[in-house]
């Protein structure tokens, strides 16, 4: 094969490579977020902060979807991620999941994924770290307590509740100034010794 022939086929390559590139931008990718139903009681604020840094991307319906997320392939991979991990434990549902097993994977290094990592400096846990992590973890997951608050959908009415719930009591009130002469007065002799302010 000559020299230019073969640095032409390189350019065709790549020129392959770009239009592919740009072909699979096209194919839709799940990215969504689902209203939350319900929220986890963490037992202390480290616990809840180092969970929402490492774990809430692919464990809750509280997805932070970075720019790299819109570009595939790698947004299949996060979108594959994402919907497994939520599969697994979602900490925006009132479920009985995985999430007692979740101080023994971050002990084990196992959680979160090595790859988020890379990109996500602030998952990425010392060994301490990773320690006093997995004892908050167990403390807010342990049986004794109740981790979970709900329901989080207002927009999801009990059913049970007959009392209407807004404010509208059925009565109008006519709105007009008041002239001066309703104003009480402070030489009006009821009005004496009555002081609000
Ligand atoms: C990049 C996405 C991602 C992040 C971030 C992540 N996980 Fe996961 N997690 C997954 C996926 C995917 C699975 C299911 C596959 C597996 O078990 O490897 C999973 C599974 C789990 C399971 C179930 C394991 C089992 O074997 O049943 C637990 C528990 C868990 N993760 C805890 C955590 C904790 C705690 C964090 C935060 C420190 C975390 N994960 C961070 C994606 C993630």
């Amino acid at each position: 094969m000559s020299k230019k022939r073969s640095s032409s086929n390189v350019k065709y390559a790549l020129y392959a490579i770009a239009v592919a590139f740009v072909a699979i931008q096209f194919a839709p990718v799940e990215r969504e977020n689902p209203p939350s139903e319900a929220r986890v009681f963490w037992r202390d604020q480290a616990t809840e902060q180092t969970a929402r840094e490492a774990c809430y991307d692919c464990h809750s319906n509280e997805t932070d979807y970075p720019w790299y997320a819109y570009v595939a392939p790698v947004s299949w991979k996060i979108a594959a991620d994402v919907n497994e991990g939520r599969e697994h434990m979602n900490f925006s549902l009132d479920a009985d999941d995985d999430r007692d097993e979740a101080a023994e994977k971050v002990r084990e290094g196992e959680m979160p994924l090595w790859s988020y990592t890379l990109l996500e400096s602030d998952a990425d846990l010392t060994e301490e770290e990773r320690e006093k992590f997995a004892a908050g973890l167990e403390k807010t997951f342990s049986e004794e307590v109740t981790p979970i608050i709900k329901p989080m959908k207002p927009e999801r009415e009990p059913e049970a509740q007959s009392e209407p719930t807004n404010d509208d009591d059925g009565l109008r009130y006519e709105e007009r100034e008041i002239t001066p002469s309703e104003t009480p007065k402070s030489s009006d002799k009821k009005n004496e010794g009555l002081r609000y302010d």
